[in-house]
């Protein structure tokens, strides 16, 4: 029996699902992120199961939605079905243990696994070896006929390859339409330009680009990418196993699902899904998964298909790297050179592996343009080591109250009247002592890639500045043990420590030196060429602006911050300072402007990326240049070789689009003891 109850809830969420489904497969602009949609579609036939009852228009008895107005719909002979989901390791050894007894066999059976293409289904009929017609999924049944938009793609094949004896009359094949990241960074790049809403990710981009139907952007829809799959009708008759379907398909002269392999049984599997997610960030286009199917055909009829979803494939999902959550704050942050970032505070929420719980909004333009207020719903994205941004708000969810978002005209710490200059997106603290900024410097000073001071950390820190012992950099190296042994929670032995450390770090090199001293835009790359080229810091303090410009890898940004840097009074006074307290470096070598270094790898050039399993970044890099190679930030065709370390990312994936050879840390010193 069910009661009245039972049936508002069942209604409410066939609702609900009802009208996601419809902004995902036919607006293209998804509301909640797909790990929310499949936690409600999975809490649906819960209740269905429970209840006993599904109601006509339930999702679950359909895939996608029925085609929008406008597109003139298309009949797929044969229904495009969706795909059941394992989200971990047990649902994927249950579905293979359902298939083993529903074929009533012990001996395992061999799986083809394909990377899960994160784009829209579609697909493509061949009458006597022509593209006739082009369709959508739609609900599964019907699509939308959208030919002449796919044949603009050039992954899509106009005609099938090879003699009319190679394919039959008709044939369907299914594939994913995907549009690559580095045509969806350049397209919202460009929307962005031209004021409008960036899309949320690849997927709708693609979707949405097939789907136009006026002022068709040809550019954006030459940017897609279609990779086949499956044969509706028409598969041939001498194709036993699924692998020998995807042969003919690339014999016809379709590109499939990169990296497909046949897994002979479960375990294989799981190995195969775990080097798919280990190189997720690194692939050129985005994929959410690995499809596993039987592949033996005859296996495939044998355990035949449900209404929605065939029992011989499962989508092994990997976890979401997009989810929805609350903006429960916003707050300004300062930074070390007084930039003030506006940073969301959120409902921790699990996405991309790990637990969310701020994400920086960047600038009060940033806000203005996505429209970020405290009490919003929004998606959350963090793909591969990528920082967590915010990718959209949930307009449907605001609540009635909630107002834009301003930053205060007061540094939040020090109170000072903040300042915007012309142009510039970043509202800045001016006061150069106030706490928040010297904090952020003493750290930044401390840290790894600048002087390295082991037990300088967070808390210490405060104290210091509370205190008023420190009130500038180089205020740390006059320090006695005796003072710091008086700080709360500091004791003898941690004092005696931290002293050893100070002076430890007074000897550094003069790029670690560079970098301590903070000067905006001035990272370890760019330190390490401004030391290369003068050799010494007083060569580099007199420099004007324009013959920092002349060195190549210095823009006129970066020269500007380093002249007015050393043009003030104060900084040169506190360079000074550093000296008297004992801070030194040893001359280095200077190298000619634009003159090729010597040794075994000389011309080449390298990025870094991640951390290496031993070398740390700066040692890497003196011994790249030590053997006559070159380190820059950025990868490009020129780029050499990309070293890769433990939680690579962009880099990773840029140099897999660009063709650069990756690396890891035993090849790169395989090169070097060369
Ligand atoms: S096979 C009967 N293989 O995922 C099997 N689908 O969630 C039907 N997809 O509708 C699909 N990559 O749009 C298959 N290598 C792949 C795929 C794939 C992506 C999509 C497809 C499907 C959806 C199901």
């Amino acid at each position: 029996m069910t009661t009245r109850a039972d049936n508002a809830r069942l209604r409410t969420l066939v609702d609900d699902l009802n009208r996601h489904l419809r902004l995902y497969h036919q607006q293209d602009a998804p509301e909640i992120s797909d790990a929310e949609y499949d936690r409600r579609f999975r809490a649906l036939e819960g209740l269905e199961r429970e209840l006993g009852v599904v109601l006509a228009d339930s999702p679950t008895r359909r895939v996608g939605a029925p085609p929008a107005e406008g597109f003139a719909p298309a009949e797929h002979r044969v229904p495009m079905l969706s795909l059941d989901n394992a989200m971990n390791e047990a649902e994927l050894r249950a579905f293979a243990e359902r298939v083993a007894k529903q074929l009533d066999r012990e001996a395992a059976f061999a799986l083809l696994g394909e990377p899960k293409l994160d784009g829209a289904g579609v697909e493509l009929l061949y009458e006597r070896g022509e593209l006739a017609v082009g369709s959508t999924r739609g609900d599964g049944r019907v699509g939308e006929d959208v030919t002449a938009n796919l044949r603009q793609l050039g992954s899509v094949p106009l005609a099938l390859r090879g003699d009319a004896g190679s394919f039959a009359e008709r044939v369907s094949v299914r594939g994913e339409v995907v549009m690559p990241l580095a045509s969806f960074a350049r397209l919202n790049k460009s929307r962005a330009a031209r004021g409008l809403a960036a899309f949320v990710n690849p997927r709708n981009a693609a979707a949405g680009a097939l789907r136009q139907l006026h002022e068709i952007d040809l550019e954006r829809l030459r940017s897609l990418e279609f990779r086949a799959y499956a044969i509706g009708e028409g598969a041939p008759a001498a194709a036993l196993r699924q692998r020998d379907l995807v042969a003919a398909l690339e014999a016809w002269g379709f590109e499939t699902s990169p990296r497909w392999r046949v897994c002979e049984d479960v375990d294989a599997a799981l190995a195969y899904y775990g080097e798919l997610l280990a190189q997720r960030a690194a692939l050129p286009m985005e994929i959410d998964g690995v499809v596993f199917k039987v592949d033996e055909l005859a296996l495939q009829r044998d355990l035949g298909e449900l209404a929605r979803v065939p029992r011989w494939a499962i989508a092994s999902k990997f976890p979401a790297q997009q989810e929805t959550t609350l903006v429960e704050e916003i707050f300004a942050s300062v930074g070390r050179t007084g930039a003030i970032t506006p940073v969301a505070r959120l409902r921790p929420v699990f996405v991309g592996g790990v637990t969310v719980s701020n994400a920086s909004l960047h600038n009060q333009d940033e806000i203005d343009r996505k429209d970020v207020r405290v009490g919003d719903t929004v998606v959350i994205q963090r793909a591969g080591d990528v920082i967590p941004q915010i990718v959209s708000v949930v307009l449907a969810e605001r609540p009635a109250d909630a107002l834009p978002f301003k930053l205060p005209r007061g540094c939040p710490v020090c109170g000072a009247e903040v300042v915007r200059a012309e142009g510039d997106a970043v509202t800045r603290c001016p006061n150069r002592a106030c706490p928040a900024q010297l904090r952020n410097r003493l750290l930044h000073m401390a840290g790894r890639g600048a002087l390295d001071i082991d037990g300088l950390g967070e808390k210490i820190v405060a104290q210091l500045i509370e205190r008023e012992l420190v009130n500038a950099l180089p205020d740390v190296f006059a320090l006695d043990e005796a003072t710091l042994a008086g700080l709360p929670r500091m004791g003898e032995k941690s004092a005696a420590k931290l002293m050893a450390a100070l002076a430890r770090a007074k000897d550094t090199t003069l790029p670690r030196f560079l970098v301590a001293l903070g000067i905006p835009e001035v990272g370890v790359n760019v330190a390490d060429l401004l030391a290369s080229q003068f050799g010494e810091l007083d060569a580099l303090i007199s420099a004007s602006a324009e013959q920092l410009t002349a060195i190549d890898g210095v823009g006129p940004v970066i020269a500007e911050r380093v002249a007015h840097y050393f043009a003030d009074e104060t900084q040169r006074a506190e360079v000074a300072r550093f000296r008297e307290l004992g801070v030194r470096w040893p001359a280095l070598a200077r190298r000619e402007p634009g003159a090729a270094g010597e040794g075994p790898l000389a011309g080449k050039t390298f990025v870094l990326t991640g951390t290496l399993p031993t070398l740390s970044r700066l040692d890497a890099q003196s011994r790249f240049e030590a053997a006559g190679g070159s380190v820059t930030g950025q990868v490009s065709k020129k780029t050499s070789y990309v070293v890769a370390g433990e939680a690579a990312g962009g880099k990773l994936r840029k140099a897999a689009e660009l063709g650069v050879s990756v690396i890891d840390e035993a090849a790169l010193l395989e090169l070097l003891s060369r």
